[in-house]
């Protein structure tokens, strides 16, 4: 890590009998941290935490969330400004590197890229294994975790030229692995990537090309793909990414990480809500049913929840959400295609958002509430969804994952816990219980 933070007036605490006082670390901005790494050694006592709320796991300059104020930076660049002029292949320039590459840094980034998007012929036998109704996130978990199989020559991760060659792998393999879970599920062949296409439009065509014709992406639709990719690139400490960076904190390789990160992404409080969203918006089905689904979403002895609603770290608008939904209008237009569970969706923000029980806890739509309206306009099944989350947020597990490693305070990640169980006692013979 470049500078460490600086240390200002020290919190005291006290504790046992014990007076202890520790740092308080400032970053850029955002809240100030307390720094109780010595607690446990000076006091003999944990800090309870479960879930994180209170808690920074990591030093990292690559995202802010100021959630109250729903803003969201990339190496300090607003996530608006990201999605409406940049691209993907820049913004994971970015995200890796720093700084928004000069033209030619771009082009060769994005050639780089272009030369890793095949996969090892024989990861096509892997998918025959799985049965044509796999879940694609059951696929992408497999085939990722695979890829440290294939890929030996780039798991060292004390080399940071194996690091490079990795992140560089993932990111561009990621597509093809994507599609080809795709078009097993549909049981058409898998299409090679084709490198003279831009990363996004190769992607689209190996998932909606069959080789027996020409494909072209309509050009409205590879701008929204590629924008979806931008809003999902890298979003700070979120579960997967700590579960990318805890498993690679005991030095496991970068495809074994990934794919632990693929699973925790997976579960419908996470990345798994934009499928999650876009099926309950069909089960509202129309505008008048909605009151009745709102009343379900306040009922404590009801689970249902609004999916695509709320946030751990937003306690505001999702500054994704409004580039989403402005992009699902965008979509339809190109396409000429008109979805009234859109107006469903529409209606049902609008009455959650007059609603005190929403208000109250501050529940505004996020990422996947709109997201799933256009990815469904494009032509992609629901199943897919979570998996076009995990290939556009793998640049961010990835950068991630790098920080993690050259960050000298790195150490491996082991929680500890408040032990409720019963305390020591003899083993009982089974004769005798
Ligand atoms: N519908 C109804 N009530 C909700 C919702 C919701 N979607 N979200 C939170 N609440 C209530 C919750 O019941 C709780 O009420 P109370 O204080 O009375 O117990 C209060 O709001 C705070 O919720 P929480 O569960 O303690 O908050 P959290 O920070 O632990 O959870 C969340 C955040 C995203 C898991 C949650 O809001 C949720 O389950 N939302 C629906 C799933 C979803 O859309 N997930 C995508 C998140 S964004 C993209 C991503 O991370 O991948």
């Amino acid at each position: 890590m470049a500078d460490s933070p600086a240390h200002a007036v020290n919190a005291k605490l006290e504790i046992n009998g014990t007076s202890v006082s520790y740092p308080i670390m400032k970053g850029s901005t955002g809240p100030d941290v307390v720094d109780i790494r010595k607690l446990f050694a000076d006091t003999g006592a944990f800090t309870y935490d479960p879930g994180y709320k209170s808690t920074a796991s990591c030093e990292s300059a690559l995202t802010y969330i100021d959630g109250d104020e729903g803003i969201l930076l990339h190496r300090g660049y607003p996530i608006g400004q990201l999605a409406e002029h940049s691209s993907f292949m820049e913004v994971c320039y970015l995200l890796l590197n720093g700084e928004l590459p000069k033209q030619a840094e771009l082009e060769e980034f994005s050639y780089t890229i272009s030369r890793h998007t095949m996969l090892h012929e024989q990861l096509a036998t892997f998918y025959r294994g799985f049965r044509r109704d796999a879940h694609p996130m059951a696929i992408m978990c497999g085939v990722v975790g695979a890829l440290s199989a294939f890929y030996h020559d780039s798991t060292d991760i004390s080399d940071p030229e194996h690091r490079k060659i990795s992140s560089h792998r993932l990111i561009a393999k990621m597509p093809t692995i994507a599609a080809m879970a795709y078009k097993y599920s549909v049981g058409q062949p898998f299409l090679y990537p084709k490198n003279d296409l831009s990363y996004t439009a190769n992607f689209m065509r190996m998932t909606f090309g069959v080789p027996a014709e020409d494909y072209e992406v309509h050009p409205a639709v590879e701008k929204a793909m590629d924008r979806i990719f931008i809003l999902h690139a890298d979003h700070e400490q979120n579960a997967s990414t700590s579960t990318v960076r805890l498993a690679g904190s005991s030095g496991a390789n970068p495809f074994a990480c990934i794919a632990a990160g693929i699973a925790c992404l997976w579960g419908p409080a996470h990345g798994g809500a934009n499928e999650a969203a876009l099926n309950m918006l069909h089960e509202i089905g129309t505008p008048d049913r909605i009151k009745h689904y709102i009343e379900r979403a306040k009922d404590k002895n009801d689970p249902f929840r609004l999916m695509g609603f709320g946030h751990r770290v937003y306690k505001n608008y999702d500054p994704r959400a409004t580039v989403m939904q402005k992009t699902v209008r965008e979509v339809f237009d190109a396409l000429q295609v008109k979805d009234p569970v859109f107006e469903t969706a529409l209606q049902l923000e609008e009455i959650a958002l007059s609603d005190d029980y929403f208000r109250e806890k501050k529940l505004f739509p996020n990422v996947d509430f709109y997201s799933g309206i256009i990815l469904s306009a494009i032509g992609f099944p629901t199943t897919m969804f979570t998996a076009l989350f995990a290939l556009a947020r793998t640049v961010g597990w990835v950068a991630q994952w790098n920080e993690m490693i050259s960050d000298p305070a790195q150490v491996i990640g082991r929680p500890r816990q408040l032990y409720t169980g019963p305390t020591e006692r003899d083993y009982v013979p089974v004769e005798e219980r």
